[in-house]
């Protein structure tokens, strides 16, 4: 066509822990989200190990993780053809605008953190300074690839607050160097809830009924979603401060049918809540079989699974290596022969 005009594609950047079983939260949040941005942006997924290691890992555990997570993304439909999937210590650039930044970044900022006051809590014995500056190091997972869209859970909403001071507080010393990086959050499901205490989010690190797991067989993910706390008045109803128990469960059936809550509670009234939750499982098993499958035929070649890590590191890397010679440039580190 004439005169048309190509722009080029904006970048997207998240990651993902792999310090545990991903959950519907992860899958809801921030994965499910992955896959339907895929075509219209240059993605880059990150498997965040060296996130993970702000509290202990057992080294053996962390590594079979760092690969299942891989695989988690490529079952979930992310194509590593197109996408950048890698895992984060394999580009020394996070780490060393990870520093970088922590100069850039005031205490009080991230004294105010609600994820490293949670954790902090959690983890009593290991207040160590990684937990502290988790956040600059994830603004620099994020600004290294000068991504324009992050998309992840509202409980990460604070730290790319944060992440976006710091590039416009950067910038306004340097001049442009940081793109200055908006969240994206799916229209349901930000903050999937557990199934145990609904006004908690669902969280990996709570007990097992508490939350379904990505890889959770079909019977497991029926009785956890029997056993979902709901409430004494029988009526399906959106209304999640008085009725959150069965709000979550509604936003769950949206986000893994793609209908809106309005449908999907149209398509439930009148019924009682034992409808409601075999229905969740229902769209649950039906989504997650599929990932499930795939994610066990992808464990079985981790020779590929490597290749795909090694490759991708080094894509990651090229793109993370521009950034990190501007940046020091700027600030001023002596330049190389
Ligand atoms: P993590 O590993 O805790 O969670 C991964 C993603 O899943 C989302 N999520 C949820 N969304 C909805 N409901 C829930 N119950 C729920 N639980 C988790 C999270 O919001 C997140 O999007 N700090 C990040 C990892 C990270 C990162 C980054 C993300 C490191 N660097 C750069 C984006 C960009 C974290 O701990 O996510």
């Amino acid at each position: 066509m004439e005169n048309q005009i190509i722009t080029p594609k904006k970048t997207i950047f998240s990651g993902i822990q792999p310090s545990g079983t991903l959950t519907l939260g992860n899958y809801i949040g921030a994965l499910r989200n992955f896959t339907l941005l895929q075509d219209e942006y240059n993605c880059i997924y990150c498997v965040v190990d060296m996130h993970a290691i702000t509290v202990r890992q057992n080294p053996a555990d962390l590594r079979r993780r760092c690969l299942e997570l891989a695989a988690t993304y490529i079952a979930c439909g992310l194509d590593p053809k197109k996408n950048i999937i890698y895992c984060q210590s394999h580009v020394s650039g996070h780490a060393e605008l990870g520093w970088i930044l922590n100069c850039y970044t005031y205490m009080g900022e991230l004294q105010r953190m609600t994820q490293y006051k949670d954790k902090a809590a959690k983890h009593a014995d290991n207040i160590n300074a990684g937990l502290f500056t988790y956040p600059v190091l994830m603004a620099a997972d994020i600004l290294l690839y000068q991504a324009d869209l992050v998309p992840i859970g509202a409980d990460q909403k604070q730290h790319l607050e944060l992440t976006r001071d710091i590039a416009q507080r950067f910038n306004g010393v340097y001049g442009d160097v940081f793109t200055v990086p908006e969240g994206y959050f799916g229209k349901v499901g930000s903050r999937v809830m557990s199934l145990q205490d609904p006004t908690r989010k669902m969280s990996k690190s709570d007990p097992e009924d508490c939350y379904i797991a990505i890889l959770d067989p079909a019977d497991v993910i029926r009785r956890k979603v029997k056993r979902a706390v709901t409430d004494s008045d029988a009526e399906i109803r959106y209304d999640p401060e008085n009725k959150p128990g069965v709000s979550n469960l509604l936003s769950i059936i949206a986000a893994m049918t793609g209908d809106s809550i309005e449908n999907v509670v149209n398509d439930l009234s009148g019924q009682g809540y034992g409808t409601l939750k075999n229905r969740v499982s229902e769209c649950v098993i039906e989504t997650l079989a599929p990932i499930q499958e795939e994610h066990k035929r992808l464990m079985a070649d981790k020779a590929y699974l490597q290749g795909i890590l090694d490759e991708n590191a080094q894509r990651a890397n090229a793109i993370a290596m521009r950034t990190l010679r501007k940046v020091q440039k700027k600030i001023g580190f002596a330049a190389r022969g």
